[in-house]
């Protein structure tokens, strides 16, 4: 699959939601969690303020952006996928309380007013958009001034270093061979595509600053396997 073909990544997405969640643990041995949960605090969202959950598959960093949002908030979840979509749908009707809506759109042109939100989260979406340039000046434009945003990702580590070794090897040796049991080898050999075109940290910081954000840093997690860029607007 040539990463950046948006029909593609969608259909992607669609076959791979029944055995998303359960893959993503066993592949991060749960540390996806960890590391969206350091995601959460670091940006501290605050009962009262409005968030997105920008191509937010099944809806797990939504559901605990609502939690923390109460009373008063609430947040957008968005995913272009409806497969994800329903799943983080069936999830949300477990705590109907919780004050989180969902919407199948695209993150590169998402129907939401300027100036919407006051923080927005990303979790693995950035690196799968046709133009994270375009992504990151959509961002800008949703949120309001003074706000922030998280965008949790895999990292680009140099070539050569061991981090670098050690992520070809862990993507190819354990990641497509464990997704082949779940008949989705092509799915998961996209990741490593989708890295190799995907800016590394310095330059998510440069396009985040060219569209239009005051600040903006990259943070490398897990040994640089994994970035978080922070951005404020
Ligand atoms: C790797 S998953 C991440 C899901 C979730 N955020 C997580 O961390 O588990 C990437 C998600 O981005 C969505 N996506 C890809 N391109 C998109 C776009 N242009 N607009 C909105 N969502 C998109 C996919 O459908 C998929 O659900």
């Amino acid at each position: 699959m040539k990463p950046g073909d948006a029909e593609a990544v969608e259909q992607l997405f669609n076959e791979a939601a029944p055995s998303y969640d359960r893959l993503n643990d066993w592949l991060s041995f749960g540390l996806h969690r960890q590391w969206k949960r350091q995601m959460v605090l670091q940006l501290a969202p605050r009962p009262g303020e409005q968030w997105l959950d920008l191509c937010c598959g099944t809806g797990d960093l939504a559901l605990a952006l609502a939690r923390r949002l109460r009373p008063g908030g609430g947040v957008v979840g968005v995913d272009a996928a409806a497969a994800p979509l329903a799943i983080a749908a069936q999830r949300s009707a477990r705590e109907p309380w919780l004050p989180v809506h969902w919407q199948q759109g695209d993150a590169l042109n998402l129907e939401l007013q300027d100036a919407c939100a006051d923080g927005a989260l990303m979790a693995y979406g950035l690196r799968n958009l046709a133009d994270p340039a375009a992504g990151l000046r959509e961002l800008r434009r949703v949120l309001r001034e003074g706000g922030r945003a998280g965008l949790l990702d895999f990292n680009r580590p140099p070539s050569g270093t061991a981090a670098a070794v050690f992520q070809r090897t862990y993507l190819r040796r354990v990641v497509v061979p464990v997704a082949s049991r779940a008949g989705l080898a092509e799915h998961y050999a996209y990741l490593e595509a989708s890295l190799m075109r995907f800016p590394d940290g310095p330059a998510q910081q440069q396009l985040a600053l060219d569209a239009g954000f005051r600040e903006a840093c990259h943070c490398p997690l897990a040994g640089g396997l994994m970035g978080l860029l922070t951005v404020w607007a």
